[in-house]
């Protein structure tokens, strides 16, 4: 009667998948045996929050299927989860790809699998099935629920397995996790982006816009509260748009209130804001809340209105800077960082000092700055203006010296203060110091010890070091 029920696959998610992690269960029970230890695994993400939120995801499923995670890249089961949106990103993987290839000569029954946002280019596919069919198993961003059973294939079938979906409406719900931190976890609200900022790759390996329904999103924080966590970072590609498509409509600022209400969680972040959705709506739930952090990542991207229309963005310069008011005005003492790309086609001087000019005026508590990367089939990669490589450098290193002097002074204007600092980690050079962050997302480290992790200590910030202080905690 057993037998029966386990020959027959569920055709519903998520239940087909745990009846492929109990089969992949004693593929690795096998391999047990055969090595005489637990097969070890480790997987190594490229790229963004989003892609940490998948690895956790990958390592719930290889952890409930009883592989043991190593601490290196020497294990049984090596997984990359990529990303695509600069060609450096690329570069990093196809190297240590080298690497991987090399070892697997030496530990043939090694298995390696590659996913995530660079396998969802096809001339990347093409690549990998032409020269480097030592690959396992290559899957993409969309069919990620199914790792279960694409492991399952890996050691039933000879040869590469490959599933690569080119987009998807469906969101599985209630799989495995295993969180990096027991006290903070990301938590995806949507899925893909339906903006399609002209240099931007994302869309295309991400797919459309798709939310989360608030019942799902709700239950997962409440059970993650009731596991120790107290800070939530909100994921999505414009986490401004969440809720529109949802048959039962909610805004991102509604999620918010009804997240806030959740007893028992402390922190909520979110990333990322596109400012062309930022609604007033929001700056208000922002100035009310007394769990959202004190920060804001808001794009930028180019203070060039000429530029910002070139890319898509849909906002310009006067546009940005109003808005940065507002919020100013709502939330006083937020801290706001930015993404600035550098060398967009056609970037005159004359842009780049527009740019140089929003920094100035939004004085960013960091910003993150790109050197602009020509993706293919973007519609940025087929203008023929591209900014040569000395002038590009030239701005870059311009920009960089302003923002990380406005980024020092900010964070010197903190010193002598006191604030709530969520600890994360024991201090990796020194272990008789923690880490912590503010609401704003400074960085601290002042002495103490694990106990300490995860519980949220007022610090008194004594010395500024640039970006990050040294504190002591305060009763
Ligand atoms: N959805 C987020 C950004 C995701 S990508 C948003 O809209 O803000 C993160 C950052 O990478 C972007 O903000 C942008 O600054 C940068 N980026 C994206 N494509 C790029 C490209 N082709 N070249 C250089 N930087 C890029
Ligand atoms: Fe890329 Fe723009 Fe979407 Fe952000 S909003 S992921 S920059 S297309
Ligand atoms: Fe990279 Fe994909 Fe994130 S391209 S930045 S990992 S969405």
């Amino acid at each position: 009667m057993e037998n029966k029920m386990y020959d027959q696959v569920p055709t519903t998610e998520p239940q087909r998948q745990f009846y492929y992690m109990e089969k992949a269960k004693s593929y690795v029970e096998a391999l047990a045996q055969q090595l005489g230890r637990r097969p070890t695994f480790c997987v190594t993400t490229f790229g963004c929050q989003m892609n940490a939120r998948d690895s956790e995801k990958l390592t719930g499923i290889l952890e409930k299927i009883g592989y043991e995670e190593a601490d290196s890249e020497e294990a049984d089961f090596v997984i990359y989860n990529t990303c695509t949106v600069r060609e450096n990103a690329n570069n990093k993987v196809w190297g240590r790809l080298g690497y991987l290839n090399t070892y697997k000569k030496h530990h043939p029954n090694m298995k390696i699998a590659l996913c995530g946002c660079m396998m969802q280019e096809p001339e990347v596919i093409e690549k990998l099935q032409k020269s480097y069919r030592f690959v396992d198993l290559i899957f993409g961003t969309h069919n990620i629920y199914k790792f279960a059973e694409l492991i399952v294939a890996t050691f039933e079938q000879k040869g590469m397995v490959v599933d690569i979906w080119k987009d998807t409406d469906k969101i599985v719900e209630d799989l495995p996790v295993d969180r990096k931190y027991t006290f903070k976890s990301g938590v995806n609200i949507m899925f893909g982006c339906n903006n399609f900022c002209s240099y931007c790759i994302v869309p295309y390996v991400r797919g459309r816009e798709r939310s989360r329904k608030p019942k799902d999103i709700i239950r997962e924080i409440e059970h993650l509260v009731s596991d120790g966590v107290v800070e939530v970072m909100l994921l999505g590609q414009n986490v401004n748009s969440y809720g529109k498509n949802l048959e039962e409509p909610v805004t991102f600022a509604e999620l918010l209130e009804e997240i806030e209400k959740i007893e028992g969680l402390e922190r909520i972040r979110f990333m990322t804001s596109h400012p062309k959705d930022l609604s007033d709506e929001l700056i208000e739930v922002m100035g009310k809340s007394k769990k959202i952090c004190k920060h804001l990542h808001l794009p930028l991207q180019s203070g060039s209105s000429r530029i910002l229309k070139e890319m898509n963005r849909h906002y310009d310069k006067e546009q940005y800077l109003i808005l940065v008011d507002k919020i100013r005005k709502a939330v006083p003492d937020i801290a706001l960082t930015t993404d600035i790309i550098v060398g967009f086609p056609g970037e005159t001087e004359e842009d780049f000092l527009e740019t140089m000019d929003v920094v100035k005026r939004v004085q960013y508590d960091s910003a993150f700055t790109f050197i602009y990367s020509k993706r293919t089939g973007t519609p940025a990669a087929a203008k023929e203006e591209q900014v040569p490589e000395d002038v590009v450098k030239d701005r870059f290193d311009r920009l960089l010296k302003e923002v990380q002097g406005c980024a020092a002074k900010k964070a010197e204007a903190l010193t002598g203060k006191t604030e709530a600092v969520l600890v994360e980690e024991v201090n990796e050079q020194d272990s008789n110091l923690v880490t912590g962050r503010l609401s704003n997302n400074f960085v601290v480290h002042f002495p103490g010890a694990a106990e300490l992790i995860g519980k949220i200590v007022n610090v008194k910030l004594k010395e500024c070091k640039g970006f990050y202080f040294y504190g002591e905690a305060v009763e």
